[in-house]
């Protein structure tokens, strides 16, 4: 992810800016993660602040947990019944029919589990994760440790080229998930069927979750130079 693309970081800023006006008063939101998540909670966090917002959010990460606190918006936990009215969320790729792939920052399990709990899911992104077929950024499993090596084959008999996700802070380390599960990046290329890989998956015992998120999305926002196009799918 180069977030130091400069064009790249003023897209996921108008991105996050336009993401704004979906958000009312009173509304119970999903709190994405990622660096243009990043960049929505800290501009919904101006807008409590400046008292023009009043809401209370799920993160999806402890990281942007941590952040929605730093800049004063009040956090609910997850219960029985609770459901939210919007979840703004990034991507890493996403196509003209919303199909997305997502889990580049490993938040992929709260994230969908929130997208799930949510009535909208709004994506917000740069116009380089807009893509006419998924599949050049490598698909995120979450994994359990126990089931490693036979998640391993599972997925290189399906094609898919996995490879172990290592911390960034520490290489020599596998990365973890906020569960303490590990992440394995799978390099299927291009995507022709994406719900039927997502049913392959989802039997394979030891994947807790992979990172296709498949009519989940209502709508993108995904900026360009100096415009923001609103994708429906
Ligand atoms: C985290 C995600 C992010 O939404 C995705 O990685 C996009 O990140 P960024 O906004 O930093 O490009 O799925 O698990």
């Amino acid at each position: 992810m180069s977030t130091a693309d400069p064009q790249q970081v003023l897209q996921k800023q108008l991105a996050a800016a336009t993401a704004l006006r979906w958000v009312r008063s009173g509304m119970r939101l999903g709190l994405g993660t990622g660096s243009t998540a990043a960049a929505f909670i800290t501009l919904l966090g101006q807008a409590v602040r400046a008292g023009e917002l009043r809401v209370e959010a799920v993160a999806t990460s402890l990281a942007s947990e941590t952040l929605a606190r730093e800049v004063g918006i009040p956090l609910l936990p997850p219960r029985r019944g609770l459901r939210l009215d919007l979840t703004i969320d990034g991507a890493d790729e996403l196509d003209d029919r919303l199909q997305l792939i997502k889990g580049g920052g490993g938040a992929l399990l709260r994230e969908k589990v929130v997208a799930a709990a949510s009535d909208y899911l709004l994506i917000i992104a740069d116009s380089s994760k807009h893509v006419a077929q998924l599949g050049r950024f490598p698909l995120p499993l979450e994994v359990v440790p126990f089931a490693l090596p036979w998640v391993l084959d599972a997925v290189a008999k399906l094609g898919g080229a996995p490879e172990l996700r290592l911390a960034t802070a520490n290489p020599a380390e596998p990365a973890r998930s906020d569960q303490g599960n590990l992440l394995v990046d799978c390099h299927f290329g291009e995507l022709p069927n994406p719900p039927e890989l997502a049913r392959q998956l989802e039997q394979i015992p030891g994947i807790v979750e992979h990172g296709l998120f498949l009519d989940l999305a209502r709508a993108a926002v995904v900026a360009q130079a100096d415009t923001a196009r609103v994708l429906r799918p």
